[in-house]
């Protein structure tokens, strides 16, 4: 998924790394001018001064995530960036995330109003699921969507069956790479792209599908535009200014919508029996009409909800994969392991599927240990609908409130050596896996990431299916491959690297 998550102080490093000084100084003049604002009291947080030098090291390169975790250690688990007219708490601890994200999660399942999102999304935030407040409209198109990604009964075996030929078409790629290493990124990305619209829209594309590279080109460019476009949030006097960006979120946003309402529209005059759905689409289209009569959600409803999810689950599952993809040719150990075990327990012909992972419990327990380890979802971000506490903190509604999942998932309280990648931190001595509810790249409470069984049946099928057909290692000019997340990536995402896929 494109993490649509605006973060401003991610704005804040784009804005820094792209206007440096003259930043700097409109930074001054909007901190000073902030000072006219009446603020709520909030937890404590860094002041003034220190923003500044978060906006510098921003600017050259540090990680959003590094600079909660320095400054968790000065203010705690729980404080305030308070920038411009805009607040965000931070909640970093265990505790913090269960109580706002599940005990109080109907207090903060509101999301940010944030410019630059809602630019993404026509300028309504009642358009799509990520940006919209915890309205009847956004429970609604969360439950079709939920329902209709659900792993269970007739849908499972159709989601199932599409991601396995994709993953059988991605191993046959690797196999035709060059002997002396590729860089797996489009392969992979192609994949999750097609693996979304097949099981959406049961549309199967080539990777050479004229339709096919328009929908990357128009998926990626937005999301660029987007980026360039955050900054927005931070110098709200800006958005007087022309910026072209925004006619091209519009051109490949119209494009979009165009595209699916024609599945729509093709669905609709073919779907011949509700108890079979061919795909998703079908699955909602028969829940619609089943819940509401199409009186509460229209097509329009469903076109952006469509765009939303598209972009949601495609870069995220990418991502994660091809974090996994390099973890694993960090660790041939683990490589080892992981297609000993199966290839004992499947037989040289058999596809491993999602309903097999009982029977391969370090492949589930690889998986578990690649999304915590990729990490790729900085923070949740979400924004209190009344006031409310958190962590004996006031809240006051309307304000921010950002769970750091990052900061969560490697942090030493948690995780024995949270630095390493080892699998078995998910076993237990009879070899079961277990704690699996304490990943939580997915989120947690109302706002949980409605892709979550799809994500992780895709990410199962896929690392089970190649690992056992052949292990990875990193090309020569990779050996020394950095595991810092790529520069002003968002989601997380690793460095470009090359591997050699040996069988
Ligand atoms: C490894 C893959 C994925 C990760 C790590 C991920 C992570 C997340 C996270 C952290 C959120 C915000 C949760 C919160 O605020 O509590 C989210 C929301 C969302 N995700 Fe995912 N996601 C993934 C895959 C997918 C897929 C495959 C789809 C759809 C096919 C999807 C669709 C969505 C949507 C529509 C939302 C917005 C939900 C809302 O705002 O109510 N995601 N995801």
């Amino acid at each position: 998924m494109n993490m649509e998550q605006p973060l401003l102080a991610e704005t804040a490093r784009y804005a820094m790394s792209t206007a440096g000084i003259v930043a700097t100084m409109v930074i001054c003049v909007v901190i000073v001018c902030s000072k006219l604002y009446n603020r709520p009291h909030l937890p404590k947080g860094p002041g003034y001064l220190e923003l500044i030098n978060t906006f510098i090291a921003l600017g050259k390169g540090t990680h959003m995530h590094e600079v909660v975790r320095g400054f968790n250690k000065v203010y705690g688990d729980v404080f305030t960036l308070a920038m411009g007219q805009t607040s965000i708490v931070m909640v970093s601890s265990k505790d913090g995330l269960k109580e706002g994200m599940l005990t109080k999660g109907l207090d903060f399942a509101d999301r940010p109003n944030l410019y630059a999102a809602n630019l993404n999304y026509g300028g309504d935030r009642n358009n799509g699921i990520f940006i919209s407040d915890y309205n009847t409209k956004c429970k609604l198109k969360r439950k079709l969507f939920l329902s209709a990604l659900r792993l269970r009964g007739e849908m499972q075996v159709v989601l199932e069956q599409k991601i396995l030929q994709e993953t059988l078409n991605v191993l046959q790629s690797f196999k035709q790479q060059p002997k002396v290493g590729f860089d797996p990124k489009e392969i992979v990305m192609c994949s999750v792209m097609n693996i979304t619209f097949h099981i959406l829209f049961n549309k199967h594309y080539t990777p050479d599908d004229k339709e096919f590279l328009t929908i990357m080109h128009n998926v990626d460019t937005r999301f660029r535009a987007y980026v360039t476009l955050l900054y927005l949030d931070l110098f709200p006097v800006l958005r007087l200014l022309p910026h072209k960006n925004r006619k091209t979120i519009e051109d490949c946003n119209n494009w979009l919508l165009e595209l699916v309402q024609r599945f729509i529209d093709e669905h609709r005059s073919t779907l011949e029996d509700v108890t079979k759905p061919r795909d998703v689409i079908d699955k909602v289209l028969i829940e619609q009409e089943e819940d509401n009569d199409g009186q509460l959600l229209s097509d329009k409803d469903l076109q952006w909800s469509f765009v939303n999810v598209i972009t949601a689950g495609f870069d995220t599952t990418g991502l994660t994969t091809l974090w996994g993809l390099a973890l694993l040719a960090k660790n041939p150990n683990i490589q080892n392991k992981l297609q000993s075990e199966l290839r004992t327990s499947f037989k040289e012909d058999e596809n491993i599927r999602w309903q097999d992972r009982k029977r391969c419990p370090y492949l589930e327990a690889t998986v578990l240990e690649i999304q915590r380890c990729s990490n790729i979802s900085t923070f949740a971000p979400n924004r209190a609908r009344k006031n409310t506490t958190i962590q004996g903190h006031n809240i006051p509604e309307g304000v921010n409130v950002f769970f750091c999942l990052w900061s969560y998932h490697l942090d030493p309280r948690y995780w024995e050596r949270p630095m390493e990648f080892d699998p078995t931190r998910f076993l237990d001595p009879a070899g079961e896996v277990f704690r699996q509810e304490t990943v939580i790249t997915f989120g947690l409470g109302p706002r949980l990431c409605p892709g979550e069984s799809l994500a992780r049946m895709e990410l199962l099928m896929f690392f089970g299916n190649v690992f056992k057909n052949l292990k990875v290692t990193f090309a020569e000019n990779s050996k020394n491959f950095d595991f810092t997340p790529a520069k002003n990536s968002l989601p997380l995402s690793p460095k470009s690297y090359h591997i050699c896929a040996n069988y």
